[in-house]
Order: C-alpha cells, then structure tokens, then sequence
C-alpha cells in the first residue's frame, strides 16, 4: 500500500481522534522532531511515527483486540480490556495497514511507545521520550528535569521515566504491564554498568 503524504495523515488523524488527542499528536511530533534533531536520528520517521504514535488511541478496546488478533499479535489476559496497554500494539498494526509505514524501526517505535522494551533503537527512545515531556504534559512530577535531561542524555532521561512510571503505577494501584518493569530493570543493569566503567 501507498505511504499517506503528511498533509493526507495531518487530516486523517484530525478526524480520528478526540481534539485533546490530536493536539497531543501534534506535540508528539513537534518534540519527536526536535530529539532528532538534536541526536541525528531520521526527522522524517521521527515526525511521522510521532504523529501515528497514538493513532488507535480513540478506537473502541474490542476493536483494539480485533485489529491486534486479525494481524497475528498476541492479547495478554490483562492488556485485553486497556485502552491503554493495548492502544500502541493495535496502533502498530493500524500504522502499516492503514497509512502504509513498512519501515520496522517506525512500527517498533509506536509498537513500544508506552512500555518502552529492552534494547530499544533511537528512534524508540524518542517516540517513548517526546510521548512523556511533550509541552501539553503538565501532571507528571520531575516534568523539568526530564525535559532538560531528554536533551542531554535521552538514555537518562528514559531511565528517570521508567522509575517514575513504576512509582506512580504501584502508588496507584493501576495495572503495570510486565515489560515496563523488564524495560527499567534492563536499562538500568546497563546504566550501572556505564557508570561504573565510565
Ligand atoms: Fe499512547
Ligand atoms: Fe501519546
């Protein structure tokens, strides 16, 4: 199938999505693009997956299960009835099928941009990142650190979100998705590692 030009995706995704999410999207993209900048990394699949990384955010769940199964991906007992575990794997799903992204490296991003997952690329790191800091985040403690630190060293500011995510999440007594916790305890084994080697 045919990549979706940006101005095509820009409105397909104003229609799909609640006005709050779009503007979200938006600063998604907006602060994806700027990482790249900043690192090097591909603007353009930055941009794009930024601007997809939540494009089956505003679908029904049971929709959600069906775009996942109908494409071969496995649904965990506790991510079938979240919108919002289960939005970014339908997302990846939705990013190829319907706006026809081929590239892995852009469907991973969107794909892990909740989770995050061991061994991320840099263009994960930023789809995870731009998602946490955009300017419209307002609710998360240590916002200000992280937003200088995303442009610093993206490896801890990544770190500083997993912790936080888990503090909050077990705080909460919300559901935490195994790999949140397999992506902190991966991240920092080789956090530590540089710090003591370095
Ligand atoms: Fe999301
Ligand atoms: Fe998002």
């Amino acid at each position: 199938m045919k990549k979706v030009s940006r101005v095509e995706l820009i409105k397909t995704l104003e229609q799909e999505l609640s006005y709050k999410r779009f503007i979200h999207t938006l600063s998604v993209a907006g602060t994806a693009s700027s990482l790249a900048m900043c690192y090097g990394a591909d603007l353009e699949k930055a941009e794009t997956a930024g601007l997809l990384h939540d494009c089956a955010k505003c679908m029904d769940v049971r929709k959600m299960q069906k775009v996942c199964e109908k494409a071969g991906l496995t649904v965990s007992s506790f991510e079938a009835d979240s919108a919002s575990l289960l939005h970014s794997k339908a997302g990846s799903v939705l990013a190829a099928e319907k706006y026809g992204i081929t590239d892995p490296d852009m469907i991973n991003a969107i794909r892990y941009h909740t989770t995050g997952r061991p061994g991320m690329s840099l263009l994960e790191k930023i789809i995870f990142v731009a998602d946490y800091i955009e300017p419209g985040r307002f609710t998360a403690k240590n916002l200000p650190l992280i937003r200088r630190l995303a442009f610093s060293d993206i490896d801890e500011a990544l770190m500083k979100i997993l912790y936080d995510t888990l503090v909050y999440l077990n705080s909460t007594g919300l559901v935490v998705d195994p790999m949140t916790q397999k992506t902190y305890d991966y991240y920092k084994q080789i956090f530590e590692e540089k710090t003591i080697y370095d």
